[in-house]
């Protein structure tokens, strides 16, 4: 009996006749549209069906775009969508087993009140001087003469960042021998599928994930006796609702994961910080003279954020023009009514920063690059923080964000008290939209001040 219900769910799931009912399409080769240019893909289907469509990809999926459909997903109706089984058909749940991204409901809880505290630690003065520490060298480094491509420099610099302050590797040697593996680790994300191919990607991709746990053991045993500090030292003190410790692999699934959702994203934000200020002198200028007026000479710390208003809202523009990932997937536990559609019980479904971003409902010329948009004083109807997704939203936020925003903080105070900022006119650059969001070959020159 069990067999036949799993069948039938299936033949449900390949067919996706039960989503008739939704706008949309299912013609074959939506999956390569979507790949060749994920962009157009989605504007057109927003632009021809609104804010719920349906399409294919390699299975039946219905997209939900906007404020409404954020604020169901996330928050009023969220433990009808599950996180974790999003990913159950993808590589994501080998590469990152055992991780808060692959748990829901009571087990998502109780990690989350664990990893809480301890990615808490992380915007603090500790990590923040490490931070500034690192951005401070990597822009001292920088090229003057050739310039730099501006993801290739966020990328080094929050590497270095997620290596050493958060996984407390020593710069050098250590993070040098991690990269290898890490990076071979996140390639396996792109596996067509979460079976295992001797020599394919997702081979390739575990074999490097035991390699990096061989290394990060020893790391982890010795945390547990010195006093805790840094994230590994706060997880390998960390006791769970029971009252006990957790187990060192189990630590360090939840690491490698912290390690990627920290680093890639991170890195597209910090891209597009140094690509939007190279292209808008006026705004370097504010944020300059900002920093200058509020801080002085003194780098910026992890209270400082009410202290730099405008920055503030050109952090939030970066968020919504040029958010870090495109869409992250659900499946519904039940049927849920949503914008007079009804969605189905184990439908796949999507929820998109970027569509969400760029809806004229929500945002006045949402295609315009406007920090001021943000700005009470500035902007007669203030856009609202509520409207921003680029983080997620209600209780599976981005668990880093506090630490992401400070980074990108220190990244611009230190680039603008050193350096003027001009677009390289001779590079030519595309948009990466999948897997992280992202501008390729854009690079910019850093004239000394
Ligand atoms: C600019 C940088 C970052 C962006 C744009 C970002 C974005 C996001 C988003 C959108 C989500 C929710 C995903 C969903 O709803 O499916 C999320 C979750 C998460 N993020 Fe971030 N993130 C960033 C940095 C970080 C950092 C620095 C860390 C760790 C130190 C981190 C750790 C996590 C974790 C653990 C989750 C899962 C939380 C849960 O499921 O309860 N992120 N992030």
């Amino acid at each position: 009996m069990a067999v036949l219900l799993m069948l039938r769910r299936a033949h449900r799931a390949l067919r996706g006749t039960y989503l008739d009912h939704l706008p949309g399409s299912d013609a074959p080769g939506e999956l390569v549209h979507l790949l060749r240019d994920p962009f157009r893909f989605l504007h057109e289907r927003f632009e021809r069906h609104g804010n719920v469509f349906r399409t294919r990809l390699a299975l039946p999926v219905v997209f939900l775009v906007g404020e409404e459909a954020n604020r169901t997903v996330m928050l009023t109706r969220r433990d009808a969508f599950a996180m974790g089984r999003g990913y159950h058909l993808t590589a994501v749940r080998r590469v990152f087993e055992g991780s808060i991204m692959l748990e829901d409901g009571e087990q998502h809880a109780r990690t989350r009140a664990v990893l809480t505290p301890a990615v808490g630690h992380l915007a603090l003065r500790e990590s923040s001087d490490r931070v500034h520490a690192i951005w401070s060298r990597m822009l001292d480094g920088v090229d003057r003469v050739g310039g730099e491509d501006c993801y290739g420099l966020a990328e080094r610099g929050t590497f270095d960042v997620a290596a050493n302050a958060l996984t407390g590797l020593d710069l050098g040697r250590e993070t040098e021998s991690f990269r290898p593996r890490f990076e071979r680790l996140i390639d396996g994300i792109m596996a067509p599928t979460p079976y295992r191919v001797p020599l394919g990607r997702l081979d390739r991709a575990m074999g490097a994930r035991a390699e990096l746990m061989r290394l990060l053991r020893p790391r982890v045993e010795a945390a547990r006796r010195a006093e805790p500090s840094g994230l590994v030292g706060q997880l390998a003190h960390a006791r769970d609702a029971d009252g006990q410790p957790l187990e060192t692999d189990a630590i360090i699934g939840q690491l490698l994961l912290l390690f990627w959702a920290g680093y890639d994203t991170t890195a597209s934000a910090g891209a597009w910080v140094l690509h939007v200020l190279a292209r808008r002198p006026d705004w370097q200028q504010r944020l300059r003279d900002e920093v200058r007026d509020r801080l002085g000479t003194e780098p910026v710390g992890p209270d400082d954020a009410r202290a730099l208003p405008q920055l503030g809202c050109f952090l939030s523009e970066i968020e919504r023009m040029y958010p870090s990932a495109l869409f992250f997937p659900r499946v519904t536990e039940e049927d849920v009514s949503l914008l007079g559609h009804t969605l189905p019980r184990d439908t796949p479904v999507f929820y998109s920063p970027y569509l969400s971003h760029r809806d004229p409902e929500a945002f006045d010329h949402p295609n315009a690059f406007d920090p001021d948009r943000w700005d009470s004083e500035r902007s007669p109807k203030r856009a609202r923080t509520a409207l921003l997704v680029g983080f997620g939203s209600g209780p599976r936020v981005c668990l880093g964000k506090a630490f992401a925003k400070l980074q990108l903080r220190i990244l611009v105070a230190e680039a603008l008290r050193r350096y003027r900022l001009e677009p390289d006119p001779g590079a030519r650059f595309t948009v990466q939209g999948l897997p992280v969001h992202h501008p390729n070959g854009s690079r910019v020159r850093f004239r000394p001040l």
